[in-house]
């Protein structure tokens, strides 16, 4: 691989064995996308050029880039008793991901969401529904499926269970990584508990001033962040880690859909830590993994495999 300017490991290996590699703990959906000539002006009508469901959600897309990257996985979240449920956890299983944990709530549907993608661009409009009832709490976790995990991956749908699960990991030494959109004040516990946000530009937006990105990111460091990340979709992102500034441009793809690119970016993240990267090879990799995702139509349709990601970062 090529040299990059790190000086060692960003979160060095633990001497102790475990059982998994990332333990995702969070939301999975089902997605019904259809792609459009461009997006709609409100009340108009328009013809969808096609429209297919495919399986989605954060942290279950995640996981399934660690698997998918050779990682053992496991994956906690919540589904309602329906095909949907079932559709969007298909892959996982396929995939070999630990799907024991997962619990199933009758007479609730799954979460799933209606995306709109446009063709020239692949930018997408996500329109999601989530059910009270598929809020994960303290009970659905157990303290030992965290402490048997390399690393955490959580979101930000589910603070409270989320909160209890990262003081855990932390005590038992396991890096936590979360995926947030959007700020408020109840993921401020959670937070607390992070080593690793790595949050979107809506984020920024609504955590500081004028969506100030190094206010942002100064302001996750200073609250105990080993690293912090503002993704930028088709700009890249932008980290902070102690005082040091680590930015990078997209990484170059025939992009069809942009749709699980930061879900995609968390996976290659949690792949790249583990792997024993420095700080920017670690966030190349989650650079390289969320631009091959946008290949394909889908969260998930382009996830790439191990080879592809080390000839990105071979390459650059
Ligand atoms: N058009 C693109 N070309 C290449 N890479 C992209 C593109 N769009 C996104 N990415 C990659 O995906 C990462 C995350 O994208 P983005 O900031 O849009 O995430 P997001 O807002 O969390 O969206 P979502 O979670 O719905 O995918 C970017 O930092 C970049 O690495
Ligand atoms: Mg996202």
């Amino acid at each position: 691989m090529t040299r990059v300017d790190d000086t060692g490991p960003l979160w060095p290996p633990s001497s102790r064995p475990r059982a998994v590699d990332v333990l995702g703990v969070g939301q999975n959906a089902l997605d019904r996308i259809g792609r459009v000539e461009r997006h709609p002006r409100k009340g108009e009508k328009q013809m969808l050029l096609d429209s297919r469901d495919r399986p989605g959600g954060q942290v279950a897309t995640a996981v399934l880039a660690c698997a998918r990257l050779g990682l053992r996985c496991t994956y906690v979240g919540r589904i309602g008793d329906d095909d949907a449920g079932r559709a969007a956890l298909a892959p996982l299983r396929a995939a070999g991901v630990d799907l024991s944990g997962v619990r199933r709530i009758s007479g609730v549907p799954s979460q799933t969401a209606m995306i709109l993608v446009d063709r020239n661009d692949g930018d997408r409009t996500i329109l999601w529904h989530r059910a009270p009832e598929l809020q994960l709490d303290r009970a659905d976790l157990r303290r030992d499926t965290i402490e048997a995990a390399r690393a955490l991956l959580l979101d930000a749908g589910d603070p409270e269970a989320g909160a209890w699960a990262a003081g855990v990991a932390r005590a038992a030494g396991v890096p936590v990584i979360l995926d947030a959109d959007h700020y408020a004040p109840d993921l401020d516990e959670l937070l607390r508990g992070i080593d690793f946000p790595l949050v979107s530009r809506g984020f920024a937006d609504s955590f500081s001033e004028n969506g100030s990105i190094p206010e942002t990111l100064q302001r996750l460091v200073r609250g105990g962040a080993r690293l912090a990340a503002v993704t930028l979709g088709d700009r890249g992102f932008v980290a902070l880690t102690g005082d040091r500034w680590i930015e990078e441009p997209a990484v170059a793809v025939a992009v069809r859909d942009t749709t699980g690119a930061g879900d995609a970016f968390h996976g290659g993240f949690a792949w790249g830590l583990l792997q024993g990267f420095g700080a920017r090879q670690t966030l190349r990799a989650a650079n390289a993994v969320a631009a091959l995702n946008c290949r394909a139509e889908g969260a998930q349709g382009g996830l790439p495999a191990r080879r592809e990601v080390e000839e990105v970062l071979a390459l650059r």
